[in-house]
């Protein structure tokens, strides 16, 4: 296992689609292994593989408990509505407002190509819909009705401070 590099906002691989992954070999695995070892240490709640420059369609998820390794994943139900602030490890310092969906259920395979159902709700379903969109080369920051301004980011940063 091994941290990669997250390339930022700019870089053209981010606004590429990712290829299906159609191999579930070791290469996957450490592929997967890699990037849970750098979500936990960039404190990310997700990250998907092309923010480590692999454009194939591979996203992780810290749930908390657990972080889950989603291939090729798919929505296949998503309800209700929430509004509220959104980031991004490839858009470092930025904070943007984005509408989402409150409950997303996705189907996703695992590292050996076995399938899964996940349901999200709040955060997660946010995470989904949000790292989902960088598998077809969309940031958030396309989506945001407004970015916060420096001046709310530094206050914003001074609450998590004092908290
Ligand atoms: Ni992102």
């Amino acid at each position: 296992m091994a941290l990669r590099n997250i390339i930022t906002e700019g870089n053209p691989t981010l606004a590429k689609k990712c290829r299906p992954v159609t191999v579930f070999d070791d290469r996957l695995a450490t592929l997967i292994d890699d990037m849970k070892d750098t979500v936990i240490q960039a404190n990310g709640v997700g990250l998907a593989a092309p923010q480590v420059g692999v454009l194939r369609r591979v996203v992780v998820v810290d749930l908390g408990e657990e972080i889950i390794e989603l291939v090729n994943p798919k929505i296949l139900e998503q309800s209700g509505e929430q509004d509220g602030l959104e980031g991004c490890l490839s858009v470092p310092g930025k904070y943007g407002m984005v509408k989402r969906p409150n409950t997303v259920k996705l189907q996703a395979q695992d590292r050996h190509g076995d399938w899964y159902e996940y349901e999200g709700e709040e955060l997660i379903a946010r995470c989904f819909c949000h790292e989902l969109e960088h598998l077809d080369g969309h940031l958030y920051t396309e989506r945001a009705y407004r970015m916060l301004t420096e001046e709310e980011y530094e206050e914003l940063i001074q609450k998590e401070q004092d908290a």
